[in-house]
């Protein structure tokens, strides 16, 4: 795994008032296009006051996309903490602490958001916590590379796969819920282990041996490829991802106290 020198700009005039700074747009637009992210470093917010964070990544996020909302309470701005009330069942990475493999959030949405921003508060201070990132780009490089690439990419392009929608997302508490789409498809990937084996797991028919097979060597790259960056997130650093493009991911870690906002949008 490489060690990420991220390219960070170091904004040291945002801040909630500033949002509107000339040319910030089209530089965070660009750099979601080409590397697929891009981190605003030293924010000028104070971590404790919520609602002046809010404002900040909202209205720089309100920049370059459209917010959308997390769920049907019509939450803009999430909150990423460990919530230790949540441990039944399918639950979704920003609800835990547990190590969080790469993949792309919403995956079991039928059109997964095109991009989100997460501004940090408050880092975990245990050591955990890391970030990684690894593009679709490089993914499919190392799969062509393969003997049989060119079939199997065929594989994760021409079929649905099921994925298991998370419980703080499903309509009915009681029945388990899927949605379903390729992993590859043009300009992106949808991808996370967890929610894809829980519903094989569940219904086994959904997927044909071929598909399980590609599925299987295509996660073997992802978890092991030596293009994945890894880098902590500081406070009051402010990062957007590609959501269509990137893979994302974190380590465990344990200080409760970690504290991130996240906004999903979709790309003007
Ligand atoms: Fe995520």
């Amino acid at each position: 795994m490489k060690s990420l020198n991220i390219t960070a700009l170091n904004i040291l005039d945002l801040d909630a008032q500033s949002a509107e700074l000339p040319n910030l747009g089209p530089i965070i637009s660009e750099a979601l296009e080409t590397k697929g992210y891009i981190v605003l470093r030293n924010c000028k917010i104070d971590v404790d006051d919520i609602p002046i964070a809010h404002e900040l990544i909202l209205k720089t996020t309100e920049l370059i996309g459209e917010p959308i909302s997390h769920d049907a309470h019509n939450s803009i701005v999430w909150d990423i903490k460990s919530n230790s009330s949540v441990n039944n069942g399918v639950v979704t990475y920003s609800e835990h602490s547990h190590e969080a493999q790469l993949h792309t959030d919403s995956q079991y949405s039928l059109s997964p958001e095109e991009a989100f921003g997460l501004l940090t508060l408050k880092k975990a201070k245990c050591g955990g916590g890391e970030s990684f990132l690894l593009s679709m780009e490089n993914i499919l490089a190392e799969l062509r590379a393969l003997p049989e690439g060119d079939r199997l990419e065929r594989v994760l392009r021409e079929n649905d796969y099921p994925f298991i929608v998370p419980n703080v997302f499903k309509k009915s508490s009681d029945e388990l819920e899927f949605n379903f789409g390729p992993i590859i498809s043009d300009g992106r990937i949808r991808f996370r282990v967890d929610t894809l084996e829980k519903a094989l797991l569940a219904r086994p028919d959904l997927c044909t041996i071929e598909q399980v097979e590609a599925y299987e060597i295509l996660k073997d790259i992802i978890l092991n490829s030596s293009a994945t960056l890894s880098f902590f997130l500081e406070e009051r650093d402010l990062i957007f991802i590609n959501n269509l493009t990137m893979l994302h991911g974190r380590s465990q870690f344990t200080d409760s106290n970690r504290h991130l906002l996240r906004v999903r949008f979709n790309l003007k």
